[in-house]
């Protein structure tokens, strides 16, 4: 090379590698030097999630964009969207169509509130964890991310990237069918526990959902009731539960409810969806409707209804054309489309898309005992019959309906299939393969342990009689699309327990229920556990606590009413007979139920009545004891609670210490509400000092007239202890 060709070179060079490094430095070529997505922007990473939404928006055709607003059939679903291939569906309850050209894949959703649903027909496993009102019973927002992350975890396996879990409708009408699917009735419980479920199912990079908003808060009539309540009693308590869950979780779907609230449906219901959700509470996801809870095109559109399941009835065709001919705007069906689009990106699923997996199954059993550890409840233990002592034991009577195999679970959608079995019926009762009988016999080892079933009462009583104790498994089994007639066990089994513990006073009863249970043999047996709906691990969790393996820490998140005479409702209403509304299922309300009793939900009613109860709401024994000492409240930003709890028996345990606030009379609202709890784990003889603070939404009331959240001046009473009736510890502190 001369010197001109050389000078020549360089100079061309260094050109070419300015040119490049200012084309490198441009936003665009950026984006993809770090996101490596080709013309794809929106496949970049860094970029916030509604920016990335904006940018595919913009490239998507008005089909695209209708095909991501409903679902395309499930199946068992009398019909299919016609246009939708079926096979592309991954055997769960609904699925979504992507936009393959542009990047973006298709939503697989599946039902899993206490694991992922319907293994069995798709040749799958799922562990079952206790039942989600059991995980309320731990009061512990680790135990809920663990529960959330073994589900998200689950589906992703599944080749699932959605869920549809996160029921938190409060136990207004704890004969609701899906009680067991909530977390009990308090607002500000269930709503941390669900908001820290959600937020580390979401963090497996699955589309977190929070359901059924709202106030489907009972399955008798649920797609023609008229809930009529009013805004300040729902905004404190139902909707107050929502709205923590988002706060915490920031899910990126929730799904409304099939009932109507205040004259509209929930899934057209502007108040609740646009008004509330989306306005105030910031919500940035997308609105999916219950499934064929949509009524309408415009009507639902307008009011905030993002995307119809489980079909295209309202949101496939009717919508395109509403569009084109200017019924509904461009800006409204981008909103929507956006929300979707945001959802995804910001749930991870487009960045770390679902590769199926083998499922941990040791693992999954391990969580699911762990957690169900936590929420068995011990509600009496007299003369410490509990911890059994195995050194003494030499003869033990394991009684009740299938106690011998296994332990009953909740039904309906929830409902998880048990391995070994095909997929069970609709409503079928399904008993999952945990056997009280093995666990209590592995724990036992130098005793005889005998069954019965209870079957023949006389048979069970005599067995009882010759041995040293009598464990008794009975069951409440309830699920979706059906109420509690009434809170007695089903099949006789008061009258089995009654006879089990005429015949030996050393009788432990172990509950396995959805909702509270009445109790009328509870003065002759000498203890009683409530288990719930177990899971997968339920037996050895149960007897790992029966045996003093485990100290039980459970507290009630829900109230144990005397009786259904002292419920806000004694009667459960009912819709009209079935032959005036043809036997189908009515597009309209034909019912109205009055929530009159507004804010006093649980225990706040039976405070305000002055009506004792069985066992009251944050109730629960330990085998050890704890006394609590030196409330300080202090009032800043947020009010300060602090105090010490003592472990003041012979063994290590865990109280969860909960503090509640009796608000200024000028409020004029129930005796008091739950603001605050820790769970505190202390060694015997050990003392720790606890600290709360106290959000000012906890405090505040919700004021009709300025629709906003008002703390009010005045005397607030701060009351600690061990339950809801049983407040040691009281202190008065003013606010200006
Ligand atoms: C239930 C929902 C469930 C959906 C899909 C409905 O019947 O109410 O909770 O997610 O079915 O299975």
């Amino acid at each position: 090379m001369n010197r001109l060709s050389r000078i020549t070179f360089v100079v061309l060079a260094t050109s070419v590698f300015a040119i490049g490094i200012t084309i490198f430095l441009k936003p665009g070529f950026r984006t993809l030097a770090q996101g490596q997505s080709g013309n794809r922007q929106w496949m970049d990473k860094t970029l916030p999630p509604d920016r990335r939404a904006d940018l595919v928006l913009q490239e998507m055709t008005l089909d695209e964009k209708i095909a991501l607003l409903h679902g395309n059939g499930m199946p068992g679903w009398p019909r299919v969207v016609p246009s939708a291939n079926p096979s592309l569906g991954n055997g769960g309850a609904g699925f979504v169509l992507g936009v393959p050209r542009l990047g973006i894949p298709i939503i697989q959703m599946s039902d899993a509130a206490y694991g992922v649903r319907s293994s069995a027909e798709n040749g799958r496993y799922s562990t079952a964890l206790p039942s989600n009102v059991a995980s309320a019973a731990s009061w512990d927002a680790q135990a809920a991310c663990a529960y959330g992350t073994l589900i998200g975890r689950e589906l992703r396996a599944q080749g699932y990237n959605m869920t549809l879990g996160g029921g938190v409708n409060i136990t207004r009408e704890p004969r609701n069918g899906r009680t067991f699917e909530y977390m009990g009735e308090d607002p500000i419980l269930a709503g941390t526990l669900v908001g820290n479920r959600m937020k580390c199912e979401q963090a497996q990079h699955v589309i977190g959902d929070i359901k059924h908003y709202a106030l489907n808060d009972q399955e008798s009539g649920r797609n023609e009731v008229n809930v009529i309540i009013s805004k300040r009693a729902m905004r404190e308590s139902d909707l107050l539960a929502f709205q923590i869950g988002i706060q915490i979780a920031d899910p990126a779907a929730v799904m409304c409810s099939y009932n109507a609230v205040n004259g509209d449906y929930a899934c057209e219901n502007k108040y609740l969806l646009t008004d509330v959700l989306k306005k105030d509470w910031n919500f940035k996801g997308f609105v999916v409707s219950d499934w064929a809870g949509t009524h309408s095109t415009e009507k639902a559109s307008a009011a905030g209804l993002d995307h119809e399941e489980p079909m295209d009835d309202f949101y496939g065709e009717k919508f395109k054309q509403a569009v084109q001919s200017g019924k509904i705007s461009t800006a409204e069906l981008d909103d929507h489309v956006h929300r979707i689009l945001r959802s995804e990106f910001a749930s991870g699923i487009v960045d770390d898309p679902v590769k199926k997996s083998v499922v941990d199954v040791e693992g999954g059993l391990e969580i699911s005992r762990h957690i169900a550890e936590q929420s068995t409840v011990l509600l009496k233990n007299d003369q410490g019959i509990l911890p059994l002592d195995r050194a003494k034991l030499r003869t033990i009577a394991v009684i009740g309906p299938n106690a011998d195999t296994g332990m009953i679970s909740g039904g309906g959608s929830a409902q998880v299939d048990p391995p070994g079995r095909g997929a069970p019926e609709w409503k079928e009762h399904v008993w999952f393969p945990t056997s009280p009988l093995k666990a209590i016999a592995a724990k036992a080892p130098g005793a005889t342990v005998e069954f019965d079933s209870g079957a023949d009462r006389a048979s069970a009583a005599a067995l009882a009689k010759k041995s040293d104790v009598a464990i008794v498994f009975v069951y409440q089994w309830t699920s979706e699309d059906f109420d509690l007639p009434s809170f007695s066990l089903p099949e006789n089994q008061d009258a089995l327990i009654e006879q089990v513990a005429a015949a030996n006073s050393h009788t432990i009863v172990v509950l396995e229920t959805g909702s509270a249970a009445t109790m009328p043999w509870l003065n002759q047996v000498a203890g009683v556990l409530e288990a719930w709906y177990a899971g997968s691990k339920g037996a050895v969790a149960v007897a790992n606590i029966l045996f003093g393996d485990v100290n039980p820490s459970a507290k009630l998140p829900m109230t144990f009413p005397r009786s259904e005479a002292d419920l806000p409702h004694p009667k459960l209403l009912t819709p009209p007979p079935e032959e005036r509304r043809g036997g189908r299922r009515e597009a309209k309300t034909t019912f109205e139920v009055h929530y009159d009793e507004g804010l006093k939900v649980g225990y706040k009613w039976y405070d305000a009545e002055n009506k004792p109860v069985l066992f009251p709401f944050g109730y629960g024994l330990s085998y050890t004891t704890f006394s609590y000492s030196g409330l300080k409240v202090t009032a800043g930003s947020e009010m300060t609670v602090s105090f010490t709890v003592k472990n003041s028996g012979s063994r290590a345990g865990a109280e969860i210490a909960e503090v509640y606030t009796a608000l200024p009379a000028s409020a004029g609202e129930p005796p008091k509400r739950l603001v605050g709890w820790n769970k505190v784990h202390l060694n015997a003889g050990e003392s720790k000092e606890v600290t709360i603070s106290v959000k000012p939404l906890y405090l505040s009331v919700y004021d009709e007239g300025s629709d906003g959240w008002k703390l009010l001046p005045g005397s607030y009473t701060f009351m600690v202890g061990g339950s809801s009736q049983s407040l040691p510890l009281v202190e008065k502190i003013d606010l200006k």
